[in-house]
């Protein structure tokens, strides 16, 4: 048996046994079905235990280490001097960037190292602060009260489509003031930012290239409205009117204004339905949140480390290292998986159970460590936990009623489809 072979109907003890069988230097844990399939969950805890630090010398996406364990994933992400992000270099996903085929030069912070990343993110920063968010909240609360009312009681429904999809790209529209009629250009230029030419978005490089400068002409118009006009409230005015970063060169400010959309697109997305799965699958939580809604504040990050919504960050080793005893060559792809350091069983509690009331529920690394840690995590767990608390004011269960369909991707941990049945108070 190996990694490609295991028959798509194996579950529980059976698959475990079958993982048991195929030779670890065969264990290829970044093959895509792994993920559509639900089922990597039973190799990450393999390797965890019998070779945390993993080697898999042929891939889709040539040789690469797999760090399994919680504090071996710390102790790469802290250690950014060895450790480098850079596009160049290959980049933050175990697929390479491939920048240069676009031909657009986007500059993002997320995939540069020091010094030219710490400048960037400071400057960007203020523009997420929460006494900043924390202005946009009523806004947010109630456009997502507007979307939950529009939709029908005790019939079928598919979440992510009716639901998910329309608060995060509402909450885009928000927090950008961007025009509400035209709020589907946010998810199309997002989901464009991130696609593989030919697998479905874009046909080509060419039509990813131009719709990007599409992109950043529309945003050029709302910028040149906006600037001179301090006070407002949205990340293009704050942005535009902010010393730091009003200098910035355009396909500078382009590429971290797609780098704010698609950050907190895809990954808030497959945090809403991540949650209703989880409810759905642990109903003693769902009636402890149906007696205090209080704990939604807790159970937010909690949704975040379960669903894990970005399965991996990766870098590139640039000099000679050592991670759990074995050692890493310069040049080597080292690639971290968040989704087994957050049920790593050493150091999280029942780490595969879903648990709102969990004490210490921030200890997950769905957001990274280290100087790139998620600049919009505490954007993100507000827009949750507005969602949340406007979801349990109207529904008393919001019913799984069918099988959930996943994304074919090793890098976000989506859901593409899941039926549910809304149940009113
Ligand atoms: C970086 C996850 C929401 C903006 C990151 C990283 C991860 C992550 C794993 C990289 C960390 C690393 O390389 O060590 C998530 C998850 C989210 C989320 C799971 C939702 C549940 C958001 C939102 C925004 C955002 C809403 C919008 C502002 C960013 C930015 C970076 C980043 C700008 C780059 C930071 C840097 O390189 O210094 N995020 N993110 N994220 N995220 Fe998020």
């Amino acid at each position: 048996m190996t990694t490609q072979t295991i028959p798509q109907e194996l579950d529980g003890a059976e698959l475990a046994r079958a993982v048991a069988d195929i030779p670890l230097a065969e264990i290829d844990v970044a093959r895509p079905s792994l993920f559509q399939s639900d089922k990597v969950g039973t190799f990450f805890e393999r390797l965890r235990r019998e070779d945390p630090v993993h080697y898999c010398a042929e891939s889709a996406y040539g040789p690469y280490w797999s760090i399994t364990r919680y504090n071996d994933i710390m102790a790469v992400d802290t250690n950014h001097k060895v450790y480098s992000s850079e596009a160049k270099l290959g980049g933050i996903a175990i697929q390479d960037m491939h920048s240069d085929q676009s031909n657009l030069e986007l500059e993002m912070f997320i995939a540069m190292d020091q010094p030219k990343h710490d400048a960037q993110r400071k400057a960007v920063t203020p523009a997420v602060a929460p006494s900043n968010l924390l202005l946009l909240e009523p806004v947010i609360r109630e456009r997502a009260g507007e979307i939950l009312d529009s939709l029908p009681v005790g019939e079928e429904i598919d979440w992510v489509k009716s639901v998910s999809v329309e608060l995060t790209t509402m909450t885009l529209a928000t927090l950008f003031d961007f025009p509400w009629e035209e709020r589907a250009r946010l998810t199309r230029w997002s989901d464009v930012t991130t696609a593989i030419p030919g697998a479905g978005i874009v046909d080509s490089f060419e039509q990813r290239r131009d719709e990007l400068i599409e992109c950043a002409m529309y945003f050029k118009g709302l910028w040149e409205q906006r600037i001179d006009q301090p006070g407002g409230t949205d990340l293009i005015s704050m942005m535009a009117n902010s010393s730091a970063t009003r200098e910035m060169p355009f396909l500078e400010f382009l590429g971290n204004l797609l780098l704010l959309i698609v950050g907190g697109n895809d990954t808030t997305r497959n945090s809403i339905s991540g949650g209703v799965l989880a409810l759905n699958r642990h109903p003693d939580q769902y009636d402890k949140l149906r007696r205090d809604p209080a704990l939604i504040g807790n159970m937010v990050p909690e949704i975040i480390r379960w669903q894990t919504p970005l399965t991996h960050m990766r870098r590139t080793a640039l000099e000679d290292s050592e991670i759990g005893g074995k050692r890493i060559a310069k040049g080597d792809k080292v690639v971290m998986w968040y989704l087994s350091g957050n049920r790593d069983e050493t150091v999280i509690d029942r780490p595969e159970e879903f648990i709102i009331d969990r004490k210490n529920p921030r200890q997950h690394l769905s957001f990274g460590y280290g100087i790139h840690r998620c600049m919009g995590n505490r954007l993100a767990e507000l827009q949750l936990r507005i969602i949340w608390e406007e979801i349990q004011k109207r529904f008393h269960f919001v019913e799984v009623v069918g099988e959930p369909e996943r994304l074919l991707s090793n890098l976000v941990r989506g859901i593409t489809r899941l039926p549910v049945k809304l149940h009113a108070h």
